[in-house]
């Protein structure tokens, strides 16, 4: 499916997203032996001027090679090889007929000539209009298929998304954009069709009857340090809860799709997004965290506006108006700063009817996703021994235990190669984009103080597990800790 005849061109080849995520995964993809087309050629465009020579310094020093593997070594030479690199601003066409010039004379030394490319922009939203643009008009192809990968932000609500979408989609069909949610290139959460659908089991406790709540949780250990200028016009929710953790929330809670296309699995994730109404304020909680144990607190942060009341710690209650989840709370928290990295989907089910047991644990089923991939079940077995006593305990498919030998992918390997493929399927759809928007905008708009005093958060020290309001608010939507014996 792959065509061998392929350009890849990275827009924003010298920022931060080319350096930690999009090179790295190219140059995995390229490793692994046809997971890239065979005649590949990778064309990196940013403002900075550089020779080639520099430009391959770079580029190396992003892809890693701690122990000088001498394999390794020799594929960073080979993806020099096929590395070439422009220089030019992102607002002025002539600079994108020269892009355009030199992609001609690369595909000129192709067998046959018709040839696709694949435009990645790794770029701040200010410019995502003028590159497309540009490249639409000096850079598309007339005998291959051009195709564009777009990343978050897409605007700050509904109005500036749909604006953004708009202006794209002057130039780019739907079917040639691939907008990233690299979530959904995660193999957990992929792992969650898998679960749902091919498990019978598993299929019939999911609904109201059997679920108390659900929790979807991201937590990461370090600050916005260095990136407190981007983060604070952001904040916490738009940067991880509104796309990221409600990706999560609609593969889990959709309804079985007629097929895995790309366009039935993605009507079924919006139809249950349209089901969710806005959030309410009450069922929101906000934190910001401050320094403690030497580490410095968010405003602290050079970059961070004085008295920024801006969050780095979400959480916010869902709820779906629909048969299979009427009256579950799906709590989605997400924080910055936190005592440890993890993120993970924790169902809880109901109590066992009362009469037999007494006092004891609910099930849970935890989708880790990262770090360290899992799935397990809590449940409650016989103590051996002469006695019946319960005891809680877990049937745990760790992936490290389990498929020990197995690499798992990165999300951005799985998803430049779907797109290289043409898959929409883990790519986010324009109308997904706008609904998910609508949950979140009204909460976002009091957040940002557009209808009076914006809400403070509350604090919590760097390094915990985020504001003490955080117990009593995840109790008040029935979540139950066991009692820890
Ligand atoms: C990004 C956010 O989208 O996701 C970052 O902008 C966050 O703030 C990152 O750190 C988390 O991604 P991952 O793959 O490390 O969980």
């Amino acid at each position: 499916e792959l065509k061998d005849n392929t350009i890849i061109v990275v827009l924003g080849a010298s920022g931060d997203l080319a350096k930690k995520k999009t090179f790295p995964a190219l140059f995995g993809l390229f490793r692994q032996n046809g997971f890239l087309p065979r005649d590949v050629k990778i064309v990196g465009y940013a403002r900075t001027k550089m020779d080639k020579t520099e430009y391959h310094k770079r580029v190396t020093s992003y892809l890693k090679n701690p122990n000088d593997d001498p394999e390794i070594t020799q594929a960073i030479q080979q993806f020099k090889d096929i590395s070439t690199y422009i220089s030019g601003s992102y607002e002025e066409s002539e600079a994108f007929a020269q892009l355009n010039a030199h992609l001609e004379e690369i595909e000129s030394h192709y067998k046959s000539p018709e040839a696709n490319r694949l435009f990645y922009l790794a770029l701040p939203p200010s410019v995502f209009v003028p590159a497309a643009r540009n490249l639409k008009e000096q850079c598309y192809s007339a005998t291959g298929v051009n195709r564009i990968i777009v990343e978050k932000p897409f605007g700050r609500d509904l109005d500036s998304s749909r604006e953004l979408l708009s202006a794209l989609k002057q130039h780019w069909t739907e079917d040639e954009t691939f907008r990233i949610d690299h979530y959904l290139g995660k193999e957990m959460v992929k792992n969650l069709l898998v679960l749902r659908f091919a498990n019978i089991a598993m299929g019939a406790a999911w609904d109201k009857n059997h679920i108390s709540n659900v929790q979807i949780t991201f937590k990461e250990p370090f600050g916005t340090e260095g990136r407190g200028g981007y983060f604070d016009e952001f904040g916490m929710i738009r940067d991880v809860l509104q796309n990221h953790l409600l990706q999560v929330l609609s593969i889990l809670t959709m309804e079985r799709p007629v097929t895995f296309s790309a366009e039935d699995v993605r009507d079924e994730k919006v139809k249950v997004l349209r089901a969710i109404p806005p959030i309410a304020r009450e069922d929101t909680l906000l934190g910001q965290y401050v320094a403690a144990n030497g580490k410095p607190g968010y405003l602290d942060d050079d970059t961070v506006p004085r008295n920024s009341v801006c969050p780095t710690f979400a959480a916010t209650t869902l709820w779906i108006h629909n048969p299979r989840w009427e009256g579950v709370p799906f709590i989605l928290k997400a924080g910055k700063a936190l005592n440890e990295a993890k993120v993970e989907v924790r169902i809880q089910f109901k109590d066992v009817t009362q009469g037999i047991f007494e006092d004891i644990a609910r099930n849970e089923l935890v989708i880790r996703i990262q770090p360290s991939e899992a799935v397990y079940l809590k449940i409650n077995t016989k103590k051996p021994g002469l006695y019946t006593s319960a005891v809680p305990t877990e049937m745990d498919l760790t992936y490290k235990r389990r498929f020990a030998e197995m690499k798992i992918p990165e999300a951005y390997e799985a998803l430049i190669l779907d797109a290289l493929k043409g898959d929409h399927s883990n790519f986010v759809r324009d109308d997904e984009l706008d609904v998910a928007w609508k949950i979140f905008t009204p909460i976002l708009h009091w957040i940002d103080g557009k209808n009076g005093t914006p809400p403070r958060p509350a604090p919590y020290p760097y390094g915990s597990r985020g504001p003490k309001e955080l117990e009593a608010f995840i109790q008040k939507y029935g979540f139950k800790r066991a009692n820890e014996s």
